[in-house]
């Protein structure tokens, strides 16, 4: 077994098997924030990626991709329902945003994210070289930083959230919060994307392990492990690069002409989440059309809702009802040849997500909660000629960074409508500034700066850097 010096685990590697129009299997890769934002990070480095390659039973063996050498772990058809659709995505995922949905609790899917995260740490085990800096990624795994440190006492452990890290009252519901605390606290450094989430982090684990602990470090036994904020990024360069390019330039051109050449596009990509504020979306727009402020000649919604965790029943119940809404949107507003909503459930290239980027005047990114929310920076980073309107929900994490966004509060339903209407009315000469301020923001703020403050902090200002291959 070949061992690295970098290894990155995360529930999810980052392609994903489909088949081809030709019936053949073949990897494309994976829808999600995770992904998008480690995947240009990594491409280059020297690293091992430990992650499940979407499907159940015997691990397949991947190629390497660029300098990234895959390493995949096995999910049965059993670990797949009670680990990542059970505990990952039916009690901490709900549990994480604001309890959306309810979060449910079963002792079985206990046992298997314990079962899970412990092959986890054991694969990480074997692909670390000695001393080697592993990053753990994301809520699927929580546990594995405290399993691996029992395993391999010389590595140099950090563990980043993408998601929210809820409030005490929410997270006291979990039956088995105090394992799952101790698990973190098995890193050296242990990242959030807001501030918030670190405060809400030091205050459990004060109350529920009585443990000394501030907003950035915590005792435990001998060691300190340091917390704290790195909003997580995109590739602004490589997406703004996409967008200027030719041919993505053209085919945004021959979209707008599909559209029918409307004056407005808006613009919404989701996975198809609940969290992701999709029905509020349609309902506020709904009564736009119906009191007649938006026509549907001259404005169209385009929504793209790419199917996701497709058996859990939650998830299930928003695709019907979102499609329902869409069809009597479409029936009740719509024309021949002319629908009021352009409804896509199809994973995209990036060239045609920037193309569909570049033909937005309004991009309408309005989740009931969200970790950070990649979207909204992918299309900042696309609207190369500083044009376009960023609608976004106060409870996206990217809200924070992109304050000249149109900020809405997603569950206020006239405030959704209003926001929609300044949006598509805005004056260029407000717009221009707007987008121009939020997009030098992420160019100084990509996923380089996110990965370099990150692995600095990780190191205390040492060596770990050099890990990163140079753009
Ligand atoms: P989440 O992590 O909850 O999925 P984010 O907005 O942070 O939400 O990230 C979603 C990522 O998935 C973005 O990089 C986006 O470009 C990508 N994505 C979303 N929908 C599609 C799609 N239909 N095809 C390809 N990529 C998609
Ligand atoms: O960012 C949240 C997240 O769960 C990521 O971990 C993941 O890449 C993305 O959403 C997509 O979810 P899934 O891996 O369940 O398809």
């Amino acid at each position: 077994m070949r061992q690295s010096s970098l290894v990155v685990v995360a529930n999810r590697l980052p392609i994903d098997d489909s088949v081809a129009p030709d019936g053949a299997c073949e990897w494309r890769r994976s829808p999600g924030g995770l992904v998008s934002a480690l995947h240009p990070l990594l491409r280059h480095t020297p690293a091992t990626w430990v992650g499940w390659a979407g499907g159940t039973g015997p691990a397949p063996s991947l190629p390497d991709i660029g300098s990234v050498r895959m390493r995949t772990v096995p999910l049965s058809g059993e670990d797949f329902r009670d680990h990542y659709e059970g505990f990952a995505n039916s009690t901490l995922w709900p549990l994480y945003h604001d309890a959306v949905e309810q979060p449910e609790y079963h002792r079985r899917w206990w046992e298997a994210y314990q079962r899970v995260n412990q092959r986890f740490a054991e694969a990480t085990a074997e692909a670390a070289e000695q001393g080697a800096v592993v990053w753990v990624q994301d809520y699927h795994l929580q546990l594995v930083p405290g399993l691996l440190r029992e395993l391999r006492p010389d590595l140099r452990i950090g563990f980043f959230l993408h998601v929210p890290f809820p409030p005490p009252e929410l997270f006291m519901q979990l039956p088995r919060r105090a394992e799952l605390l101790r698990g973190m606290l098995g890193a050296d450094l242990i990242g959030f994307q807001r501030a918030q989430a670190a405060h809400n982090f030091a205050q459990l684990v004060a109350k529920v392990l009585e443990l000394p602990a501030t907003d950035r470090r915590i005792g435990v036994g001998d060691r300190v492990v340091r917390i704290g904020a790195f909003p997580v990024s995109i590739d602004t360069a490589e997406m703004a690069a996409l967008a200027a390019r030719p041919d993505v330039v053209a085919r945004a051109q021959r979209l707008r002409h599909d559209l029918g050449d409307p004056d407005h596009v808006i613009l919404s990509v989701d996975r198809m989440d609940y969290t992701k504020g999709i029905e509020q979306r349609l309902k506020a727009y709904s009564e736009l059309l119906a009191s007649g402020h938006v026509k549907v000649r001259d404005t169209v919604l385009v929504q793209v809702a790419v199917p996701s965790r497709e058996r859990v029943t939650q998830y299930q119940i928003l695709r019907d009802r979102v499609e329902r809404e869409v069809g009597r949107i479409n029936g009740e507003f719509g024309r021949v040849g002319e629908p009021a909503i352009h409804y896509l459930t199809q994973p995209f290239d990036r060239a045609e997500l920037a193309a569909l980027y570049r033909v937005a005047d309004v991009m309408a990114v309005t989740p009931l909660r969200d970790g950070m929310n990649l979207v909204a920076k992918e299309y900042v980073a696309a609207r190369v000629d500083d044009t376009g309107s960023l609608l976004l929900s106060e409870f996206a994490g990217s809200a924070a960074e992109l304050p000249q966004a149109h900020l809405v509060n997603p569950h206020d339903l006239e405030g959704l409508k209003q926001g929609l209407l300044s949006a598509l009315e805005a004056d260029p000469a407000d717009v221009t500034p707007r987008m121009r301020a939020m997009r030098e923001h992420l160019h100084r703020n990509d996923i380089r700066a996110w990965a370099r403050s990150y692995l600095s902090a990780l190191d205390d200002g040492g060596s770990l850097l050099t890990h990163l291959a140079p753009t």
